[in-house]
């Protein structure tokens, strides 16, 4: 019996790993991506509106709309974007997708208000970039958050940063909007951190794996991988390329893949630790009430596993 497919819609910054997240999402017959909406973060909103669509284009869906979002943080400044994945925002290979694939009309925010509110929780949202057009959706409908059927954000993180000691990138670029989106009542929220992302970034078997696939998707993805690779290198001798924002797709498609804890979840949203994440574990300091799951480990090698079959239909030993 053909099951329904889930409909979804992620909220992005592409961003490579962004675009690996909407890639797989176009790949797997459990999901049905409905829209994808863009905010600034990788790049300026040009470019993250740019890449979206020409992802989009590149999977053969213009049919699925991309709405622009928020150029800038709920404080209207603009936050400093991430230049690891090339000044395009894909590694320097942005152009080689370029697609005549137009945006919509209708912002961002106003799509996400309007068509969650018309489809009361039957809609997964994914967060995966700075969570900016979330918060302005709450703060717009007060009926926004309660007709979220689920959403999974890629923010946050459990004890480390890639922008300071304590603070990830997408909950550090607009932390009053991360704190808003986890304090809004939500019934389902699962935040997937740092932590754990950076356990699934490419290292170099897999990704000569998509050099010997070689089909037009697989050498995409081989080259939008390289500048991560380069710059991990460079930085911290780490031969391997961020793939933060796909676990979030990958945790939907099999639940199964990580381990998952009931926390209370809430960020900092000023002073030296701005940005960083709280988790507390079953909200034992906050008198057990928990408001989000806390994705705490990943199985990598099943995590791959998926990443191949799902998108080019190969098993892999790893
Ligand atoms: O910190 C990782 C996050 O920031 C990911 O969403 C990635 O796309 C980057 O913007
Ligand atoms: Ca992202």
């Amino acid at each position: 019996m053909n099951k329904e497919r889930e409909k979804i819609i992620i909220d992005c910054d592409p961003g490579t790993d962004d675009a690996l997240a909407i890639i797989l999402a176009l790949h797997s017959d459990k999901i049905d991506l409905k829209a994808v909406c863009s905010v600034t973060g990788n790049g300026a909103l040009d470019t993250t509106t740019k890449n979206g669509l020409n992802i989009l284009a590149l999977c053969g869906r213009k049919d699925i709309p991309l709405y622009r979002g928020s150029a800038v943080a709920l404080d209207q400044k603009q936050p400093a974007t991430v230049s690891a994945f090339g000044d395009d925002g894909l590694g320097g290979y942005a152009d080689t997708i370029l697609s005549d694939k137009k945006e919509e009309e209708q912002n961002a925010v106003d799509f996400l208000v309007e068509y969650i509110n018309s489809h009361p929780k039957e809609i997964t949202l994914f967060a995966i970039g700075p969570c900016t057009n979330v918060a302005k959706a709450i703060r717009k409908s007060p009926e926004f958050a309660k007709n979220i059927k689920k959403l999974v954000i890629m923010g946050g993180a459990k004890y480390t940063g890639n922008m300071s000691p304590v603070a990830e990138y997408n909950f550090w670029a607009d932390p009053q909007a991360a704190h808003e989106v986890l304090q809004a009542g939500i019934e389902d929220v699962t935040m997937i951190g740092l932590d754990v992302t950076n356990k699934i970034a490419l290292n170099c078997e897999m990704r000569e794996i998509l050099r010997l696939l070689d089909t037009d998707l697989s050498r995409f993805i081989y080259n939008i991988t390289k500048e991560g690779l380069d710059d991990n290198w460079k930085a911290r001798r780490k031969a391997v390329s961020p793939m933060h924002d796909v676990l979030t797709v990958a945790y939907f498609i099999d639940p199964s893949i990580v381990e998952i804890k009931p926390a209370f979840i809430d960020v900092v949203t000023d002073g030296i630790a701005k940005g960083q994440s709280i988790v507390d574990i079953n909200g034992h300091w906050n008198n057990n009430i928990c408001n989000a799951k806390y994705v705490a480990t990943v199985d990598v090698n099943k995590f791959y596993n998926l990443f191949f079959k799902e998108i080019f239909n190969e098993g892999i030993n790893c």
